[in-house]
C-alpha cells in the first residue's frame, strides 16, 4: 500500500517534470507534416488545378526526365487516346520504331521489345527455377514484339501537369550521361551486363 502511493508521487512528479520541460519549448502544429497551415479547416490547403499539355503530339515540347533512363514524361494531349485497350492502343501507331521516325516521335527502345520474365520448368511433377536469384541471375530475351508487359504505356508513362507546387520541388537531376535529360541508355547496358552489384 505504502509502495503503491510512493510510485504514485514519484509517477506524478515525473510528469511535473516532463510537462515542465516540455512547456519551455512549443511545437506549432502548422510546422508539423507538408502543409503549412492550420489543421482545422481546408481553406488554402488545396494544390492547384491539374493542367495537362493541350499540344497537339508533334507540336509539343519534350520533358527533361527526372533521371538517367526515367520513363520519359508524356509532353502531348492524350485526349482520347487513354485508356489503352487491347483493341486500341493509339501509342504504337506513332512510337513503333518502323513508324516514329517519320512521325518525329521517339521510338519505343529496345527495352520494350524484350521479355524479362524467366522461363521456369515443370516437368509434371516437380518445378525447378530457370534462374537462380541468390547468384543475382536475370533472363532477358530479345523478342519480335512489343513485350506485353509494356503494351500498357500509361502504366511508367504518364503526362505532367504544369501550375504551383503546393510543396517547392528543390530536386535536381544528375544524369551518368550527357543527353540523359533526353535519351535513354538503357538500350546500352541491357545486353551486356545488368549485374547491379557489381561496380
Ligand atoms: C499522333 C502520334 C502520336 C501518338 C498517337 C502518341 N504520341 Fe507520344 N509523341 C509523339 C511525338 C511526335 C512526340 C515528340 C514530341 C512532339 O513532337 O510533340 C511524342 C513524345 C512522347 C513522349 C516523350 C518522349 C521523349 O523522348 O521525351 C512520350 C513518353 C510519349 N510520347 C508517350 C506516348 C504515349 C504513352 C502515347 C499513348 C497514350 C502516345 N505517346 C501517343 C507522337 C505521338
Ligand atoms: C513497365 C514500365 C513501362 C511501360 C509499360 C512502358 N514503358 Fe516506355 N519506358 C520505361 C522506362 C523505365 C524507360 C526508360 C528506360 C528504357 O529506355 O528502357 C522508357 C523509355 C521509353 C521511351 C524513350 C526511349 C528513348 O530512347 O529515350 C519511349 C519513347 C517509350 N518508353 C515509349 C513507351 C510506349 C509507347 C509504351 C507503350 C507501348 C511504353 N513506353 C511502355 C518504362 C515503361
Amino acid at each position: 500500500m505504502k509502495l503503491g502511493k510512493l510510485t504514485l508521487a514519484i509517477a506524478t512528479a515525473a510528469t511535473v517534470l516532463v510537462v515542465g520541460c516540455t512547456a519551455s519549448k512549443t511545437v506549432s502544429e502548422e510546422s508539423l507534416g507538408l502543409r503549412k497551415t492550420t489543421i482545422y479547416n481546408e481553406k488554402d490547403t488545396t494544390a492547384d488545378k491539374v493542367m495537362y499539355g493541350k499540344d497537339a503530339a508533334g507540336a509539343s515540347k519534350k520533358i527533361a526526365r527526372a533521371f538517367q533512363d526515367a520513363p520519359p514524361m508524356i509532353p502531348h494531349d492524350v485526349e482520347g487516346m487513354l485508356p489503352i485497350t487491347i483493341e486500341n492502343n493509339q501509342c504504337t501507331m506513332c512510337h513503333e520504331p518502323a513508324v516514329a521516325e517519320s512521325m518525329g516521335a521517339t521510338p519505343i527502345p529496345k527495352s520494350h521489345f524484350m521479355d524479362f520474365r524467366p522461363k521456369h520448368n515443370f516437368d509434371g511433377k516437380q518445378f525447378t527455377k530457370a534462374i537462380d536469384n541468390m547468384k543475382n541471375e536475370v533472363s532477358v530475351k530479345p523478342i519480335e514484339q512489343l513485350a506485353g508487359a509494356r503494351f500498357n504505356c500509361s502504366q511508367c508513362h504518364a503526362p505532367q501537369t504544369t501550375g504551383k507546387l503546393a510543396v517547392e520541388n528543390n530536386f535536381e537531376a544528375a544524369y551518368t550521361k550527357d543527353n540523359g535529360a533526353f535519351k535513354s541508355s538503357w538500350d546500352e547496358v541491357i545486353l551486356d551486363d545488368l549485374d547491379t552489384l557489381k561496380k
